[in-house]
């Protein structure tokens, strides 16, 4: 399935009052966000394209063909940005998986696709699942199974891998999602590993550490009256960022664009199962004769 653009319609209007010469798309992915930037801001002069998965930003190329001249593509973790240019009018992060990343088996994100125990959006990254599941011991996979993954049966989770792998490792995400699925109850339509698996893909890829530590570093780098917009996932994603930007706008730098979280809308979400849990947020650098 490609990946359709979540909250794309209000990214954009949120844009609109900004004339944008360089943006920072720290999460580019398939380059949906990037496309509809790109050709509603003919201004842009540079617009960086990070993606940590080296395969998203193969796809993106295709996507953003029509603007290469402009796009600067940066295989990176956006808490790594760039040292050039030294300022964005627009940083976009869209946190989480791409439709692509959880459709390729071979990545091992999906339960219902069998595949390796990876996870990891950067290949290159230390630790895959197949680390945490076949070797954490069983309070630390409970710990993260409630911590990062909310999820109430985390003692019953964390017991069942222990006992399964105790006769033979968990090799696929199969493997796993059977072994949950016989302990774990199904929740209305979510599979019964739903929020294990969130749990684990948020602990190899380190998800919540990253984002605490760029959303200072990346505001830090807008220019005046620059928009650093972010769509989250879930909750604990979403406490972070609303939590930051409360910080950054105390400190007088900054000012919420909008006070509450944008959703989607119900047209969108029926369109798109997958953005129904998004929220926006956005702040703005103040310039230095308003602070
Ligand atoms: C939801 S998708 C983005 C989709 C994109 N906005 C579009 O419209 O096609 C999230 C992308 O962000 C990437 N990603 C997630 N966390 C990242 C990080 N810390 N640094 C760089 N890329 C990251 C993932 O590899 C994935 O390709």
């Amino acid at each position: 399935m490609s990946h359709i653009p979540v909250l794309l319609d209000e990214v954009i209007e949120h844009l609109a009052p900004c004339q944008l010469s360089t943006v920072f798309d720290g999460t580019c992915g398939a380059g949906g966000h990037a496309k509809a930037i790109l050709e509603a801001h003919p201004e842009i002069v540079q617009y960086t394209a990070c993606d940590q998965d080296t395969e998203a930003l193969c796809l993106s190329k295709a996507t953003l063909a029509p603007f290469l001249a402009k796009v600067v593509f940066y295989h990176n973790n956006f808490s790594n940005p760039p040292e050039d240019p030294k300022l964005f009018d627009a940083i976009l992060l869209d946190l989480g998986v791409s439709s692509m990343q959880i459709d390729t088996s071979s990545r091992g994100f999906s339960f219902v696709r069998e595949g390796p125990l990876d996870m990891r959006m950067d290949v290159e990254g230390p630790l895959s699942a197949d680390e945490i599941v076949n070797r954490w011991d069983r309070a630390s996979l409970e710990r993260l199974f409630r911590e990062y993954g909310e999820e109430r049966g985390a003692r019953k989770a964390a017991d069942a891998i222990v006992m399964a792998r105790g006769r033979r490792p968990f090799r696929t995400t199969l493997d796993l999602a059977e072994a949950i699925a016989r302990v774990l109850p199904r929740r209305g339509r979510m599979h019964p590993a739903t929020k294990i698996f969130q749990a684990l893909r948020i602990a190899v890829n380190r998800e919540l550490e990253v984002l605490k530590e760029a959303i200072p570093l990346l505001a830090q780098r807008l220019s005046p009256k620059g928009r650093f917009l972010v769509i989250t996932f879930h909750s604990l994603e979403d406490r972070i960022v609303k939590e930051s930007f409360r910080d950054l706008v105390k400190g007088g730098s900054y000012s919420l664009v909008f006070k509450k979280p944008l959703a989607p809308s119900r047209r969108e979400v029926v369109q798109n199962p997958r953005s129904r849990s998004a929220k926006l947020r956005a702040i703005e650098a103040r310039p230095p004769e308003e602070e």
